[in-house]
């Protein structure tokens, strides 16, 4: 029974998106002196753009960290301006002293995309595991491109893009056709290993799916909720998206 697994998710909410930014960053900054060769797990999308920004900015030497990424879409090179891979370059890996060799995302052009999944997987495990995963969370409650129905076991794995998640990221493409229709994702499996968890949602556009995932029921319908049977995870919020809060 899922519930019986339940634990309180930590909530902490900022004035605003700078505020929340600045906290993500305080936290991995702590990491990484705490612990100079870390392994991170990070996520792009729109929200975590201030916290690469703030953690660039707090001038941290991230040379002896790992990172491995939540996601990459299926079918795109590298190189290609959308693809999650030239998202962390532009926004982290040219902006800072990692090094290349340290830098981890599936790739969404492997001949054998299962291989390439048991690969990440293994890479995960070899570097001793995520030491924290930095998630943003979709309106349907996707976390990585865990979509509704999504396993709590999976590790690495192919899947379909829902139709509101391509609709969401449609933005960033010339048209929706344009927009990959499959992705690699970490399972939950995979996120609910990381020895800490650090959830960020901001504006009030999430207020409804963060209410869900902290004071909802957890179930399969409702990846986000996977949080809750997560010894130590942490919500980073602003005001807007915390407002549907009972508590
Ligand atoms: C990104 C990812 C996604 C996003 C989610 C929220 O690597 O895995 O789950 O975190 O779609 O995206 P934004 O931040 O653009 O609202």
């Amino acid at each position: 029974m899922m519930q019986d697994k339940r634990v309180a998710v930590k909530v902490e909410v900022c004035d605003d998106y700078a505020a929340l930014s600045q906290r993500a960053a305080a936290i991995v900054v702590d990491l990484v002196k705490a612990k100079p060769d870390a392994v991170l797990g990070l996520p792009t999308g729109s929200t975590p753009i201030g916290f690469y920004d703030a953690l660039v900015a707090s001038g941290i030497s991230l040379a002896r960290v790992r990172t491995f990424n939540l996601d990459e879409y299926l079918g795109l090179p590298q190189n290609h301006p959308e693809s999650y891979y030239s998202f962390m370059k532009k926004h982290l890996y040219d902006r800072t002293d990692l090094k290349a060799e340290n830098c981890h995302i599936p790739s969404g052009m492997a001949a054998d995309p299962a291989a390439e999944c048991r690969r990440y997987e293994e890479a995960i495990r070899a570097a001793g595991g995520l030491d924290i995963l930095l998630l943003g969370v979709g309106h349907n409650g996707h976390i990585g491109f865990n979509e509704p129905g999504a396993p709590w076991d999976a590790g690495t794995r192919i899947v379909e893009l829902a139709e509101r998640t391509r609709q969401a990221n449609a933005r960033f493409f010339a048209s929706i056709d344009q927009v990959p229709t499959r992705a690699v994702t970490m399972g939950i499996g995979t996120i609910l290993k990381a020895r800490r968890l650090l959830l960020l949602a901001a504006g009030s556009g999430k207020a409804e799916i963060v209410k869900e995932l902290v004071e909802g029921t957890p179930r399969v319908g409702v990846p986000a909720t996977a949080l809750q049977t997560h010894p130590d995870a942490t919500v980073l919020l602003d005001r807007a998206a915390a407002a549907k809060l009972s508590l």
